[in-house]
């Protein structure tokens, strides 16, 4: 048995809080009768239905995907720009990506139908490690490269980087930078604080994947191992 509203985003269908929204709004049926009692206990035998579409439940899909430049984040976009949609039309899942990279920056993005994961690991109190190489407009400084590891105050609080190193001698303007924060535009406020523009980003590892194998714009399947990783740190911070 399980909630209607994790059913519904089960199948892929909304988030969790969708959901509820739309089983209060009386748009969800089960067996030909409105509920709009979210707590409801779907049975083994039940008809749900959203706006009288049949649910299904789907086969869960969680892909790792390398976003190209000029592609935004999101499903639908009213003024038709790129979307990450358009990678995955062949695909009858409705796939959510967790978390946003902005429309430049390029490199790994997980996709997934499973709404309540998604959701939960988008939260920033989830902390899963993310490196981006960073192309600046001028070289860092050690003193900045310091600033970045004691913290720096941003308008929506401090934020201090994991770990944080230049490329190489030869490349004094490209850092690596690993974090753990979800929080917007992140790495562009840290190093524009510090007066840096940033000219380039790319993010080659998430929560310890890395893009081997994987060429712009295509994905892979997680393994089970790497999904069962995932949902590990949504229940760390249970
Ligand atoms: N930080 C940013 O500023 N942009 C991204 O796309 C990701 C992290």
């Amino acid at each position: 048995m399980t909630k209607l509203s994790k059913y519904i985003a089960q199948a892929g269908y909304s988030s969790r809080r969708g959901a509820t929204e739309l089983i209060k709004s009386g748009a969800v049926k089960v067996n030909g009768t409105v509920v709009t009692q979210p707590f409801y206990e779907v049975q083994e035998k039940d008809a749900v239905k959203v706006n009288n579409k049949l649910i299904v439940q789907q086969k869960k899909l969680y892909l790792l995907f390398n976003k190209p430049q000029d592609t935004i984040c999101t499903l639908s976009d009213p003024q038709d720009r790129n979307t990450i949609a358009h990678f995955f039309k062949h695909i009858p899942q409705r796939l959510y990506p967790i978390g946003r990279l902005d429309r430049n920056t390029t490199g790994l993005i997980i996709m997934t139908n499973d709404g309540e994961l998604a959701q939960k690991l988008s939260h920033p109190k989830y902390e899963i490690p993310k490196t981006y190489t960073v192309t600046l407009h001028r070289p860092i400084t050690e003193q900045d490269l310091d600033h970045l590891k004691k913290g720096i105050m941003l308008h929506d609080g401090p934020m201090k980087v994991d770990d944080v190193k230049v490329v190489s001698i030869q490349a004094p303007k490209t850092v690596i930078v690993t974090i753990h924060s979800g929080r917007n535009h992140i790495i562009k406020r840290l190093f524009g604080a510090l007066k840096y523009f940033v000219k380039k980003l790319d993010r080659p590892n998430i929560a310890g994947l890395t893009k081997k194998g994987i060429t712009v714009g295509t994905y892979r399947e997680l393994t089970e191992k790497e999904i069962e990783k995932l949902k590990n740190y949504s229940d760390k911070n249970k």
